[in-house]
């Protein structure tokens, strides 16, 4: 609960939800802020919420590439900025949003209280990796985004996520369905010319939740094992029966996680 002097000579008392601590939402690729739609719904109560749609996906602007991950921090930093949020607030990644939420700490620690790296990675690409983004760019650019990310779809969950739960499937389907062209070609670039941001764990002075599906089988379960012994203040939350979209797969149990987190950092809600 807030107050202010009205000009009326009375102190007028006021909710807001605003006032609590922001939590940045950053998405995966090739998705978009809907694949946090369990989160919005559900952690209103204990953040400000903001999930933007990254250049190129979701409905934001469809921005010719390539795109880079400094770049998209700045996006994040700049949208922070012009909502005028209090820092420090907690910024959570998935996956290519872990490899910007990581970027983001570096050129913005002062803005950081904590970090959540859900289903993600410190390492850079191989340069087995690095051609396979040049293939699927080219891929994208002959036979369209969808291409590329309808490609991805069957991996994206855990097996029993496709056997028990079509409609999710379905969702994400529509989400990816939303990413642009140019949106999929500047990503892939953005990800392959990423830096190693394992020399960064180390210095990592906020608490720090490494979320993971045991299932995921596009980022496997030892890369957040080696974050959460590299990272001196990070807790790890194995997640079973989810792939690579934690929170979408087991919603309950990653929103726990995170309040859990949010209740350290800035203590309960009354
Ligand atoms: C993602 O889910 O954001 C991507 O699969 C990450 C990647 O390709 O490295």
């Amino acid at each position: 609960m807030m107050s202010e002097e009205h000009e009326d000579d009375f102190v007028m008392a006021f909710q807001d939800s605003c006032d609590k601590p922001a939590l940045l939402l950053i998405h995966g690729f090739p998705l978009s802020s809907s694949m946090w739609t369990p989160q919005l719904d559900d952690l209103g109560d204990y953040a400000r919420i903001i999930a933007p749609d990254l250049r190129g996906f979701g409905n934001s602007d469809s921005v010719p590439g390539p795109y880079t991950i400094t770049q998209l921090a700045d996006d994040c930093a700049d949208l922070l900025g012009y909502l005028n949020v209090a820092t420090p607030f907690v910024v959570c990644g998935l996956s290519m949003g872990g490899y910007i939420a990581l970027e983001f700490y570096r050129r913005y620690p002062e803005h950081v209280a904590g970090l959540i790296l859900a289903a993600t990675r410190a390492g850079a690409d191989s340069p087995e990796g690095k051609a396979g983004r040049d293939k699927a760019a080219e891929l994208a650019k002959n036979e369209g985004a969808t291409a590329v990310s309808g490609g991805m779809l069957p991996k994206m969950m855990a097996a029993k996520t496709y056997e028990n739960d079509p409609e999710l499937v379905e969702f994400v389907q529509e989400i990816i369905s939303t990413a642009s062209l140019n949106g999929v070609v500047g990503a892939l670039a953005a990800m392959r010319d990423r830096i190693d941001s394992t020399p960064t764990l180390g210095d990592i002075d906020v608490p720090v939740l490494i979320i993971h599906g045991a299932d995921d089988t596009l980022i496997p379960p030892t890369e957040a094992e080696a974050m959460h012994k590299a990272i001196p203040d990070s807790e790890l939350v194995l997640i079973p029966e989810a792939g690579h979209l934690p929170n979408l797969e087991q919603p309950d149990v990653f929103n726990d996680a995170v309040i859990d987190f949010l209740e350290e950092l800035f203590g309960e809600e009354e």
